[in-house]
């Protein structure tokens, strides 16, 4: 008997939904590379080629897209639901709660419908919560954009220009898929139980929300904007790691190298960064990412997503509780695709552990205790 505590060695089934080459920074979907999904592919394309597991033809992609479309309108009673919840709600668990009503609007749908349904309401359920929370007018989806445009128009009311909206889209795309993460992994075991798609991404969701995981992004933009200029870097990784801390946006499971959605976004950034005139917040994030690699990376810790996504979606004027709702958006359809792909060969995953307590205690009656 072996302990593989965190399951760092265990493989649990064979997948060719994603290849993740960790030593050499590649990161490929159903074969393709991301650097060309994001060149060529948007995100809705992304999500019909994990789900189904082949690129679309364009008659396919016109059907998707109009059926992920309607899903973008949510049913009035869920909307009337989200409207009263409280104005301080952690936005994460108010997806976790809505994804999981959405089960009892739709359980005649078949499993892939189910998946798109998730997909399309995701977004709505997030801006319109959002919008509530701000004492603001709730905003439909518009026919005419895009899936990341929609989000942004349903959150600012402001029809985005294209290049947030592509901004948007690749964040979207980056964050898709990542093999069998600790929030993947629940969604197959709950799927594994045959309990139902809604269940499952529900308990994705809750996981996806630990800072070790997808909460990881607002911390990393807290501590950009905490070291404030690039000369205060240096301290402030030196300390947080005298202190035994983590240097969010920092270090991965697979990746011992630089996490290749990394190098992407890092780019983005400092476009965007241009753009807006916000390039002391870019420099801030650099300075952080160079002296953590000088001090850790001989660990195997270099920078991964999280070092620059929160600090592109705060350069969108996205606000920082959106962060980690925004990762799980983007992270239904590769959810989604683990679930078909485990339930279409199930098997229960009922892992042991290694019994190290007492044995054959006596009972002692309360009060003799
Ligand atoms: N800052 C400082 N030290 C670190 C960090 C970090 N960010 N990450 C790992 N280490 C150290 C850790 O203290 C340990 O040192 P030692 O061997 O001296 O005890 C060593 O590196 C190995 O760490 P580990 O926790 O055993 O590695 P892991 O593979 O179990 O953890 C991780 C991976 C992502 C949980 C961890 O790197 C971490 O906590 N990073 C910060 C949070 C973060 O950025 N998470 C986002 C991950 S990417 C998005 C996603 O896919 O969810």
């Amino acid at each position: 008997m072996e302990i593989d505590k965190g399951l760092k060695n265990t493989f649990v089934d064979s997948s060719s939904i994603c290849f993740i080459d960790g030593n050499n920074s590649c990161l490929y979907y159903r074969g393709y590379d991301i650097n060309l999904l994001v060149d060529k592919s948007s995100f809705e394309e992304v999500a019909y080629l994990l789900l189904y597991g082949k690129l679309p033809l364009k008659q396919e992609f016109d059907n998707f897209n109009k059926i992920l479309k309607s899903n973008q309108n949510l049913p009035k009673s869920i909307k009337s639901t989200i409207s009263n919840y409280p104005k301080n709600a952690n936005i994460m668990d108010v997806l976790r709660t809505s994804v999981s009503s959405l089960s009892l609007h739709n359980n005649d749908y078949n499993n892939f419908e189910k998946s798109i349904n998730i997909i399309g309401s995701s977004t709505s359920i997030t801006a319109l919560y959002n919008r509530v929370k701000n004492n603001e007018e709730i905003v439909e989806p518009l026919e005419e954009l895009s899936y990341a445009g929609n989000f942004l128009y349903m959150l600012k009311d402001k029809k985005p220009d294209e290049f947030d909206s592509k901004i948007l889209d690749i964040i979207f795309i980056l964050h898709a898929e990542h093999e069998m993460n600790a929030s993947a992994f629940s969604c197959v075991v709950t799927s594994s139980t045959l309990s139902d798609i809604y269940s499952s991404i529900t308990a994705g969701i809750g996981t996806l929300k630990g800072p070790l995981h997808g909460g990881a992004n607002e911390g990393a933009l807290k501590t950009i904007l905490e070291v404030g200029s690039p000369e205060n870097a240096e301290d402030y990784v030196s300390n947080a790691l005298k202190k035994g801390e983590r240097v969010m946006g920092f270090g991965h499971r697979v990746y011992r190298n630089y996490d290749p959605r990394y190098i992407v976004l890092k780019k983005v950034a400092k476009k965007l960064a241009e753009k807006k005139n916000q390039l002391n917040l870019y420099n801030t994030a650099n300075e952080i990412e160079n002296i953590t690699v000088k001090k850790l990376s001989g660990k195997g810790i270099f920078p991964n997503v999280d070092s620059y996504s929160g600090l592109v979606l705060y350069l969108l004027d996205i606000p920082i509780e959106l962060f980690t709702p925004i990762f799980a958006i983007s992270r239904n359809p590769g959810w989604c695709a683990h679930i078909l792909e485990y339930t279409a060969n199930n098997v229960l995953i009922r892992p042991k552990t290694h019994y190290d307590g007492k044995l054959d205690l006596s009972y002692i009656p309360i009060d003799k205790r």
